[in-house]
């Protein structure tokens, strides 16, 4: 592949790639470093100059590339399926879709799961509809059964079925792989190792252990647009400047940090109480809180607040942060950093996972195509909030499934009216790329360097021989 080729070798000096105006993400957190805990991993800085920056539209639009992506991508690579908190007890499971696929995961014993291809092995019958519990698996057409290990309990009449043998009759699996609190399911037999799979993710995200969150809001929303488009739009921050003008007073967003890894694993850094770079007139440090006490936390006498001296914005406003969280959960924030309370700090997972790690953005996003169609997508937001009792057993909440508008979900605060406006450019953007008059979609070389790491791993699993 060309953009492989491209890639720097070791020996070479990489390129310097040229970087927005403003502080840098890491001239911040590296500052801050000096007087708080900041996660040693959001002290690194990973770029690297992917070439080329210009992709075929009909990755977008073709239905031939989607069924590739299907049986290329989507049956070999390792994808997010469940939280532990979804299957607490045996017998528990969650029907995993993708595409024309389905898995059921199920909790076999208190320290086992398994995966299962949803399908009877007479003729084909789905064998689970939903998620729920049972302590066997019952086929509603002609009642084979069988045990939550995969062995067959009967078949009906089995005396009709030729050298009938029940070994040879066990549910066919899928891989599991579980870490943070995830479970993780993979079609191929023969596919890495998920501790392979993750690369340095787990290093990376140490100090964030999101085992030790819990689902407290699910929300989904089926996207008239392809789940790449989908996807791409939430980990760049190039849009926030012209999609959510609203928000540049107080989001560095054109100086977000990006770094990537190996071929599974990118980050996005974005500070907040920094103004966005596209805006000429700064802002002094005393503007910004008394800008985000009023529109954040609703604050009327904001002239009261101040910023002492040797403190910044930041200090301040993670500083109230801090305090509100703690009246809210009872749980002692006070030992973190600035980054963790007010920064978006996005990791991805290729191809569907990716985990917010702050505290006060303590989100994930799961993108998948909405069953065999190129021009629809899901997105999913899980709301984790932090538990400091490992045994919270909260059931999860079902899924809210929105019809158009986000805002209705009063959990997801600013974020509501932020999606209204995402979601407004899908369906534009699937409706433009078909319409293109040059079949080709360009990427920025940094503010969009996670978007030509995916579609590098993306291209190395369709070309994979
Ligand atoms: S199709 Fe499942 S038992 Fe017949
Ligand atoms: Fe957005």
């Amino acid at each position: 592949m060309t953009d492989v080729e491209n890639r720097p070798t070791p020996d070479e000096t990489p390129v310097e790639m040229p970087r927005s105006a403003g502080v840098s993400v890491n001239e911040v957190l590296s500052r801050e470093a000096t007087y708080q805990n900041v996660p040693k991993s959001l002290l690194i800085e990973s770029p690297e100059l992917i070439e080329p920056g210009v992709v075929d539209v009909e990755r977008y639009t073709s239905y031939d590339f989607h069924r590739k992506e299907v049986e290329l991508v989507w049956r070999k690579v390792w994808q997010m399926a469940c939280r532990l908190e979804h299957i607490p007890n045996v017998g528990d499971h969650v029907v995993y879709r993708i595409v024309d696929d389905s898995i059921i995961v199920v909790r076999i014993s208190e320290t086992e799961i398994r995966a299962y291809h949803n399908t009877c092995l007479h003729r084909g019958t789905e064998l689970r509809p939903e998620d729920g519990s049972v302590p066997f698996f019952r086929c509603p057409f002609h009642a084979w059964t069988w045990n939550l290990d995969g062995t067959l309990i009967s078949a009906t009449s089995d005396w009709d079925l030729p050298d009938f043998n029940p070994d040879d009759f066990c549910l066919p699996e899928a891989k599991v792989g579980t870490w943070g609190g995830f479970v993780f399911i993979n079609m191929d037999p023969d596919c890495v190792p998920f501790e392979d799979y993750v690369e340095n993710l787990p290093e990376l995200m140490a100090e964030f252990p999101l085992e030790n969150r819990r689902i407290r809001t699910h929300v989904a929303g089926v996207i008239d647009a392809n789940w790449k488009v989908t996807l791409e739009a939430f980990i760049e921050v190039y849009h926030v400047f012209a999609t959510h003008p609203q928000i540049a007073p107080y989001q560095a967003d054109e100086a977000t940090q990006y770094d990537v890894w190996g071929d599974h694993v990118n980050r996005k850094i974005t500070n907040g109480g920094i103004v966005s770079p596209h805006i000429s007139a700064k802002s002094d440090d005393e503007t910004i809180v008394q800008m985000m006490f009023a529109d954040f936390f609703n604050v009327t006498d904001v002239d009261q607040v101040t910023v002492p001296e040797g403190k910044t914005a930041r200090d301040v406003i993670a500083a109230k942060l801090r305090a509100d969280f703690q009246e809210r959960t009872g749980i002692d924030v006070s030992d973190a950093s600035n980054t963790e309370m007010m920064d978006g700090i996005e990791f991805y997972l290729f191809p569907n996972f990716a985990p917010w790690v702050g505290v006060a953005l303590p989100m994930v996003y799961r993108v998948r195509p909405n069953g065999d169609n190129p021009d629809s997508s899901i997105f999913e937001v899980m709301l984790l909030s932090p538990t400091d009792d490992p045994d919270d057993t909260t059931p999860p909440p079902e899924i809210q499934w929105i019809d158009g508008d986000w805002r209705v979900v009063e959990e997801l605060g600013v974020l509501g009216p932020a999606y209204n406006q995402d979601m407004g450019n899908l369906p534009r953007v699937q409706r433009g790329l078909k319409a293109s008059g040059n079949g080709k979609v360009r990427f920025l070389r940094y503010q969009e360097m996670r978007l030509r790491h995916f579609h590098r791993t993306l291209m190395k699993y369709i070309e994979a021989k």
